[in-house]
């Protein structure tokens, strides 16, 4: 099956075709959700919190989006791989921009990418498009200015901010933007920018009326044990699975039931029992003293001796 492409994402909103998008990190995880036949992936830079323990995501660089991306890349062959360009990967000018893009594209090449801001980033976005780079928007919550915000806050509640936030949104459709997110905003204000965007909106925290739907992948499946965002749910609870699987395997190396015969390799009963006839090599250059061969029974395995002196 080919890869979704922008435009076909463009038709879903046509066709008032829902869309599903998740966050992917890895290979594994990857593989699983484009099974699970999610159109499109985005190699969040939320990478930084969920999977390096980071309080914010500012600091994910470039090489990190490449090192994941390539993975996710390798793990799909359905879904439209989005990588997000991180903080300080776009901020300087749009040459910087270019440059950054250029590089994710050509070393993880996944099939879009995706920034943060609206007016302030159309240039950009219109040189990325023209260049041949489709391009998702991102507005509403930017986490990359959660200083300048002053927390992960709702967005959009007055009426200059929603103005401006239709203002951007429209900024970015006109320079190209096949797609754009709306991150924690008013679900009726969402519904507005919508209507009138003729890009599909993705939507987290920003309600039902969107045209697609984006979370982080640990936030759904309980993975990420910090806290949980009050605009997702867990659809299963793996970090409480993952540890009972932890414990139960503790609990089996510790009591000798794990492994066993069925996960051990064979050998010739013959070539063992003639090993067995010899007298160890290791017994043989020993002193010979009763206190290391006892040490070495006792645990059945002799650790090696460290040289007195060279
Ligand atoms: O980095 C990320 O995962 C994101 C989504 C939350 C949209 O930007």
């Amino acid at each position: 099956m080919a890869r979704v492409t922008p435009d076909q994402i463009r038709q879903m909103k046509a066709r008032g075709e829902r869309i599903p998008m998740l966050t992917a990190y890895d290979y594994p995880t990857a593989q699983i959700l484009d099974a699970a036949g999610l159109p499109m992936l985005l190699v969040g830079d939320s990478l930084g919190m969920v999977i390096l323990g980071h309080p914010t995501t500012l600091p994910v660089t470039v090489d990190a989006i490449i090192h994941h991306t390539q993975a996710v890349v390798r793990g799909t062959e359905h879904a439209l791989v989005i990588a997000d360009l991180p903080f300080g990967a776009f901020q300087v000018s749009t040459e910087e921009t270019m440059r950054s893009a250029v590089r994710i594209m050509k070393e993880a090449q996944p099939q879009a990418v995706k920034l943060e801001g609206g007016r302030r980033v159309a240039a950009s976005v219109k040189a990325l498009t023209e260049a041949g780079i489709p391009v998702m928007g991102h507005v509403g919550l930017t986490p990359q200015s959660v200083n300048v915000i002053g927390g992960f806050k709702v967005q959009g509640k007055t009426e200059a901010a929603a103005r401006a936030l239709l203002d951007d949104v429209a900024a970015l459709e006109e320079a190209g933007a096949f797609a754009v997110v709306l991150e924690l905003v008013p679900a009726e204000l969402a519904r507005l920018v919508t209507e009138r965007s003729g890009i599909p909106t993705i939507g987290i925290g920003a309600g039902p009326y969107c045209d697609g739907e984006v979370q982080v992948v640990h936030d759904i499946l309980g993975l990420f044990p910090d806290f949980t965002p009050r605009h997702t749910r867990r659809f299963a609870e793996l970090g409480v699975a993952m540890r009972e699987a932890a414990q139960a395997y503790v609990a089996e190396v510790r009591e000798r039931t794990f492994p066993t015969e069925a996960q051990s390799a064979k050998m010739d009963a013959t070539v063992i029992a003639a090993l067995r006839e010899e007298q160890p090599q290791s017994s043989i250059q020993a002193s010979g003293s009763p206190e290391s061969q006892a040490e070495g029974q006792a645990d059945g395995y002799a650790p090696p001796k460290v040289p007195k002196s060279r």
